[in-house]
Formats: C-alpha cells, sequence, structure tokens
C-alpha cells in the first residue's frame, strides 16, 4: 500500500469521525435537559419547601376585587434574560400613537435599571426614589401620583408615560417592610401597591400599568403579584434559562391561591434570541418542552388554548437594544428595534383582550 493511499483513508476516516462527533454534539441536548431535584437532606427541604411568603399568611383583604385598568408585571427569577429591556419598551411601545394609552410604569427592582433607561431617553439625569412610597403604602394617593411626573421624551411629547424610580436604597426599605411584616402581629404588607392601584387616583389617571421586578421574590415582588392581573415572563431559549422561568411558575402556584388568586399568565417572551429572522430549531425544541410544563402548573392562561410561548413575537439579540440600555429606550431609537417591540406589543395587547 502507498502512503499516498494510507493518507487517504486516514482522512476519510479523520472526516467521518469529525462528522460522528458534531453529529453526537448536535443531538446530544435531548439528553441533557435539566431538572431542578430538591436536596436530599430533610432538613433543607423543610426550610425551602415553603418560602417565608408563605408562612405568616392572613387572607388576602377582599375588598380589593373590583376592577382596575391591567396590571402587568413582568418577572422571572433569572436574571438577564430581558425583563426590564421589555418593560421598558413595551411602555414606549403602549404610549405611543396609535395606542396612546395611559401608562404607568414601576419600577420594582433596586438596581433601578428601568429607571435609568426611561430617565435617560428623557434627558433627566436626576435619579431619585419614589417606588418605595408604593411599597410602603404610607403616602395618599394622589399625593404618590406626584412621585411619578409624566416623561418627556425629546421627539415625541405624548406625556402619556409615567414612572415610579428605584434606586439601590429601595432595597433597604423592602428589608425594613420585611422585617416589620415578620415581627409585628396583624401587619400586612403584602397589598400596598394593590391598595395604590385599586384606588380611583390610579384608576382615572391611567390605562395600563407595567411592573419590572428583580430577579428574586423580594418584598416588592411580592406586592407586585398580589396586585397583578397578568403575569408576562421573559426568558432565553436556553437550557440555562428555561429551569427558571419553570421553577418560578411552580414557586408562585403554592402561593397563588392565598395571595394572588386572580392573577393569569399572559405568556413567556423568548428573548435575545439567536437569529434577527426567527427561532432557531434548537431554541423551538427548548420552548416546546417548556410550553408543555407551563401548561401543567398553571391553571389560568390569558388565551387559552393557544400557546403560553409567545413565538410570533420573539425579542431577538441587537446590537440597537443592547446600546439603548441604561441611555434610552430602543423602540423610540431605532427602526428595526420598533419593529420587534410593536410585534410584541401587539401580541400583549391581543392576550389582553
Ligand atoms: N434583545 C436584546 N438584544 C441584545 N441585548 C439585550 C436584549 N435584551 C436585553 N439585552 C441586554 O442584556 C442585558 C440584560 O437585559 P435586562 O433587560 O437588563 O435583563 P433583566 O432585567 O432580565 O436582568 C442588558 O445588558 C441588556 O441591554
Ligand atoms: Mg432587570
Amino acid at each position: 500500500m502507498s502512503a499516498e493511499f494510507i493518507a487517504m483513508v486516514t482522512a476519510i476516516l479523520g472526516l467521518i469521525a469529525a462528522i460522528i462527533t458534531l453529529w453526537a454534539v448536535a443531538n446530544s441536548k435531548k439528553n441533557d435537559v435539566v431538572t431542578i431535584t430538591p436536596p436530599e437532606d430533610q432538613e433543607t427541604r423543610n426550610l425551602i419547601e415553603r418560602t417565608i411568603w408563605e408562612r405568616k399568611a392572613p387572607k388576602r383583604p377582599a375588598i380589593y376585587e373590583s376592577s382596575r385598568p391591567p396590571i402587568l408585571v413582568v418577572a422571572n427569577m433569572k436574571g438577564g434574560v430581558g425583563k426590564t429591556t421589555i418593560t421598558a419598551n413595551l411602555g414606549a411601545f403602549l404610549s405611543s400613537a396609535p395606542q396612546n394609552k395611559k401608562v404607568l410604569l414601576i419600577d420594582f427592582d433596586y438596581q433601578g435599571s428601568l429607571s435609568q433607561s426611561v430617565l435617560g431617553q428623557a434627558g433627566i439625569t436626576d435619579v431619585s426614589m419614589s417606588a418605595h412610597h408604593l411599597l410602603l403604602g404610607t403616602k395618599p394617593t394622589e399625593d404618590a401620583l406626584n412621585f411619578a411626573p409624566p416623561m418627556r421624551f425629546r421627539d415625541r411629547d405624548s406625556g402619556q408615560m409615567r414612572l415610579f424610580r428605584a434606586t439601590y436604597p429601595f432595597s433597604t426599605v423592602e428589608n425594613e417592610i420585611f422585617v416589620r411584616w415578620l415581627t409585628v402581629p396583624d401587619h400586612e404588607v403584602r397589598y400596598n401597591l394593590l391598595r395604590y392601584l385599586d384606588s380611583n387616583d390610579f384608576k382615572s389617571a391611567y390605562e395600563i400599568a407595567v411592573v419590572d421586578c428583580p430577579p428574586r421574590i423580594t418584598t416588592a415582588t411580592i406586592n407586585a403579584l398580589s396586585a397583578a392581573s397578568h403575569l408576562l415572563i421573559p426568558t432565553q431559549a436556553d437550557g440555562l434559562s428555561i429551569p427558571g422561568a419553570e421553577y418560578f411558575s411552580r414557586q408562585l402556584m403554592r402561593m397563588r391561591e392565598e395571595a394572588f388568586p386572580s392573577l393569569k399568565l399572559l405568556g413567556v417572551v423568548p428573548s435575545i434570541t439567536l437569529a434577527a429572522t426567527g427561532l432557531k430549531q434548537v431554541e423551538e425544541e427548548e420552548l416546546s418542552e417548556l410550553d408543555a410544563k407551563l401548561r401543567e402548573v398553571w391553571p389560568t392562561v390569558a388565551r387559552s388554548p393557544g400557546e403560553i410561548v409567545m413565538r410570533g413575537a420573539f425579542v431577538p439579540r441587537s446590537q440597537s437594544i443592547r446600546d439603548a440600555a441604561g441611555k434610552g429606550i430602543a423602540y423610540l431609537r431605532d427602526a428595526r428595534a420598533k419593529q420587534i417591540f410593536a410585534r410584541l406589543g401587539a401580541e400583549v395587547l391581543q392576550r389582553l383582550l
């Protein structure tokens, strides 16, 4: 056998091996589905079985069952999945023509990213905290309204969007309120936001509220969920993010009956997806699995029997969206971003009906 022949056979075998390896990697996902299993030892299980929010739990006051504008909460226990980006851009879409809705944005994340982006777009550099008034529930509602002046944007002057702001000290206020809730008998704090959003001051001033939450179940998150009519869960369509969306849903279900019985899941937004034009096959697969799991978890989905995952309204990874973060709102700066969030906004409005 000539040396050339041996070299050629070796090259062909190498190529076949490479193809088999690539094929195996491409198909390995099926075997790699992550499930979150509880810890083995009973002591830890007892600790996490019921979150602290489920332990001291007087019933939700019945007086808050009246109708009010939609209150959309954007939340997920996974961070970096586009919650804040989606809140800001949905706010811009809803308050712009032709929707022209009177929108209240509430920044309930102590990181204050929503506040930074919205205020940046309005050219306001002074970021002072105001969202804590909604959490403390001590201000009369018309007073509280003064802490959310209209946002006026350079390229547009609708004044239709207002914002309650958060900055880092918001987390300290949350802790204080939480400790009071735990230690003072009969002291309720979970419905303070609901009490505000149930007031005539809110109902006459706004047509929709959108609340941005931190990636944790905090005092603010509990207030947001207790006041919400609908929950929107953004997620990336990858193995790191998908289990978070499912775990979060299961956590909520345990508290739901008592604290937020009327909460509906509006949907799951595929966020920061890989390609501009559509979902990749691997993303489709992850999202189908999530859809099936959430269908088991959630008794009330906004548009049933439609899909929970808003496949047609995905938000692709895009440079203009990333560039706007912390400085402004992509919807108001870039034509492509405007299309992306208009598509999501239309889907949101349709599901809210
Ligand atoms: N569609 C997108 N394309 C590119 N970057 C994005 C997109 N959505 C969010 N980002 C970026 O990802 C990071 C996390 O987004 P953010 O909205 O703050 O997530 P979360 O609120 O869930 O933590 C930010 O830097 C943001 O600019
Ligand atoms: Mg955020």
